[in-house]
């Protein structure tokens, strides 16, 4: 399987589909190839297209938020990605046929990352998830706040769907229920992923990686 950096490298410069005529840069993600969290958006926006990265406009200043404030972790800690790696033109939703292409990439970076729980923002990475493993998706309302466990590939993954923070900018309510479900994705992310080895060190101390 590729690394996670030939994968960077792929995405940033392919052109299995229309997407790639108008990108200025593709997004592949960032973050720890170790995740234990792996986070999944939609598609990039402006900023993320111009800057080569996921998730650094006003939707993203609220996921930092909420990764650090309900979290306690910084962006660096875990990893960010999209399920399509261009951005579509005028922010329209991301195509079938374009999801079809861009998605094995994302498959990859799951299957390299083995993350313990993946959060999916919004309906388009929740859907597509769904839909590969074989699960009936209800829509996002019926899904979210909820821990599913699914089958990508060899690898059976916790899957916590929540809203997208984009959703949340102009609707305090959303934002409230996002906050809820990073106080449930923070239980989750306290309780089972670590074990008593992986958490103390053998002379006692505290080792939470
Ligand atoms: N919205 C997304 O879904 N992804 C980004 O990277 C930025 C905004
Ligand atoms: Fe390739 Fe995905 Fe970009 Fe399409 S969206 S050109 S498949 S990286």
């Amino acid at each position: 399987m590729s690394s996670l950096s030939d994968l960077d490298s792929q995405i940033r410069a392919c052109k299995k589909c229309k997407l790639s005529e108008a990108r200025k840069n593709a997004v592949p993600g960032e973050g720890n190839p170790h995740a234990k969290l792996l986070f999944i958006g939609e598609a990039p926006g402006s900023n993320e297209d111009i800057q080569g990265r996921p998730f650094v406009g006003a939707a993203g200043k609220l996921l930092d938020k909420m990764i650090h404030d309900v979290l306690g972790l910084e962006r660096k800690d875990v990893f960010i990605t999209n399920v399509v790696k261009c951005r579509p033109p005028d922010n329209r939703d991301p195509m079938p046929e374009e999801i079809e292409a861009c998605s094995p990439y994302l498959i990859s970076q799951i299957l390299f990352i083995k993350p313990k729980l993946i959060v999916t923002l919004g309906r388009h990475s929740t859907g597509f998830l769904f839909a590969y493993s074989g699960a009936s998706f209800p829509g996002i309302t019926k899904v979210r706040g909820k821990l599913h466990v699914l089958k990508i590939g060899n690898l059976e993954t916790k899957v916590f769907p929540t809203y997208h923070p984009a959703a949340a900018l102009y609707n305090p309510n959303l934002r409230e229920t996002i906050r809820d479900d990073f106080v449930k994705i923070r239980s989750e992310v306290n309780s089972n992923l670590y074990t008593i080895d992986q958490f103390f060190n053998s002379d006692g101390s505290s080792n939470k990686r």
